[in-house]
This record gives structure tokens, sequence and C-alpha cells, in this order.
């Protein structure tokens, strides 16, 4: 596996390549990711891996300073998987400049849910995307159902703009227990990582409400919620929404059927997790 990080380099190295198959991560690299690395193989070669934590889509108060970096045992993991290039670039090579040119998701997107929650994060992630994919020019890129709204921000945003790059969405990867994997779990006390599954277990009681057509979606935020705080969580929305366009379903989407996602975002002691379920 080769590892660049500088912008010019990855362009010679990867240049006349038509196939290239994109995974782009913040490290700290666990099982969720690597599936991605597999399922980019099945799309496209040579499968292209980048690391880069990504100032931009932190707010002032988040993690940024403290996110885990794992760059070696990343890269083990990487040359297992097969990945030809591992694209690492520093803060100086990504943004030798202020990256003052971003882009912009539209407000009944990116402000509602996580947008609403981390203000700026989703024009964070759009424009280190679109940046990333200017410089490995992708035509495949995989993005996990894990980050549900930002798959579906990326994915319009590629839509939108013509890029020549397919979106490709990964199932989310669970441990046993059911929590979702995630670089944020490592922040888990052993008690939190006890109770942590929960939120999962929660998703499914209230998509099993909603299959058997509880009229009341309203209600049943609420009561998820409410059974959240009980256990000690601090719940930031427990939501059902259409997969479409994440907007909440009216009686009538109900009624016709229409395709659901749960979402949900709660902090276990000082620890941020969100995960979602298709209805
Ligand atoms: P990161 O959180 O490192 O995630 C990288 C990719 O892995 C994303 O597409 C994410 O949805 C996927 N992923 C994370 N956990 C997963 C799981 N348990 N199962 C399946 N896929 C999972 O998301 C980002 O980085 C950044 O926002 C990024 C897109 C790299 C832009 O900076």
């Amino acid at each position: 596996m080769k590892i660049i990080s500088s912008i010019e380099e990855l362009r010679d190295q990867l240049r006349g390549q038509l196939r290239t198959a994109f995974v782009p991560t913040m490290g700290n690299l666990h099982e969720g990711h690597l599936s991605l690395m597999r399922l980019a193989r099945t799309h496209g070669d040579p499968v292209v891996a980048s690391i880069f934590v990504n100032r931009l889509q932190f707010g002032p108060n988040e993690d940024f300073d403290k996110y885990p970096r794992t760059f070696q045992a990343d890269v083990e993991k990487l040359e297992k998987e097969g990945v030809y290039v591992l694209f690492a670039p520093t803060e100086r090579d990504l943004y030798p400049e202020p990256q003052e040119y971003r882009v912009q998701p539209p407000d009944d997107l990116g402000n509602i849910l996580e947008g609403e929650f981390r203000p700026g994060f989703f024009t964070g992630v759009t424009t280190v995307v679109l940046k990333l994919f200017s410089c490995v020019q992708p035509r495949v890129a995989v993005f996990g159902k894990k980050d549900y709204q930002q798959l579906m921000i990326v994915r319009n945003m590629a839509r939108q703009f013509a890029l020549p790059t397919e979106i490709i969405a990964a199932e989310t990867w669970r441990a046993d227990d059911g929590l979702a994997l995630s670089s944020r779990n490592g922040y888990l006390s052993s008690d939190e990582r006890a109770e942590a599954p929960e939120l999962y277990k929660v998703l499914n009681q209230v998509a099993d409400e909603v299959r058997g057509g509880h009229p009341d979606v309203f209600k049943l935020e609420r009561k998820a919620m409410d059974a959240l705080a009980q256990r000690g969580w601090q719940p930031d929305y427990v939501s059902i929404r259409k997969r479409n366009d994440l907007q909440p379903p009216s009686a009538g989407d109900l009624a016709q059927g229409e395709q659901l996602v749960v979402v949900a975002a709660a902090k276990l002691g000082k620890t941020r997790l969100i995960d979602n379920l298709e209805v």
C-alpha cells in the first residue's frame, strides 16, 4: 500500500485510473470501516482510502483535539484489506490556505436532525468530501448508512453537481449486542458500553410499533426519548422520517406506506452516539 500525503503525488499515482473506488474516513478504523473497503473492492479497482480528521466539520466545543488518532494500527488494517493507496494529507496538504469556498447543503436537509444539533457540520462534511473527490477523482465512493443523513447529503451533492462519482451505501456494521460500531464508542466507560446497545433496542421498538400500524408518530418519538432519559441518557432526538428526504411523514404518507427510517442521537455521559434503522 502506498501512503501519500501530497495532493500532487496522489494525482501522479492515480493518473489514468478510471475505475477508482474511494472510501473517505477520519481513521481509528474498525470493522465498520473495513466492511466499506470490502464493498468498495466489489465496485472498482484500485481501492483508495483516505484518513483525514477534518477540522471544518467539528464545532468549537466538539472533540476535534481528542478525536482518536491511531495511524499505525489503521495502516496495518488497510494493508490487510488490499487497499492500493492511502491518502493521508496533513491539514497543510489539504488546506494550504484557509478553505473559504464551502459547499452549503440545502437548509431543509443540512439544518435538520444532526445539522440542528451540530451547526455547520454538514457544510464541513460536504466541503471536505468534494475536495477529496477532486483529489482522488473516483468513479465510485462508499459511505455508511450509519451516518444516514451524511450519506443522503453527499449523494444529493454528487447528483446536483453532476459529479462523475457514484455514491454507494454500505450497511451499518454492529457489535454482537447491536451497538453500531463507531470511533466514539472508545470514549465509553465499561458501564456506559454495557448500556449503549439500548439505543438500537429503542430504535427497534419504535420500528416495530410503526410496522404494527401505530398511528401517532409524535407519541412514539416522545415515548422513546422518555425511555432513554429514564435510563440516564440525554437524547437529542428520536425521529421517524421519510427515507427519501428525511422530512416527517404526513398521515397520508403513513397511509400510503411511505418508506421510513427511525433516526436517533443521544448522549450517554459525555459521549454522543447516533444510530438509525430503516423501518
Ligand atoms: P468516519 O466517521 O471515519 O466514517 C467513515 C465512513 O465509515 C462513513 O461513510 C461512515 O458512515 C462509515 N461508518 C462508520 N461507522 C460505520 C459502521 N458501524 N458501519 C458501516 N459504516 C460505518 O464519516 C466520516 O468519517 C466523515 O464525516 C467523512 C465522510 C470522512 C468526511 O470527513
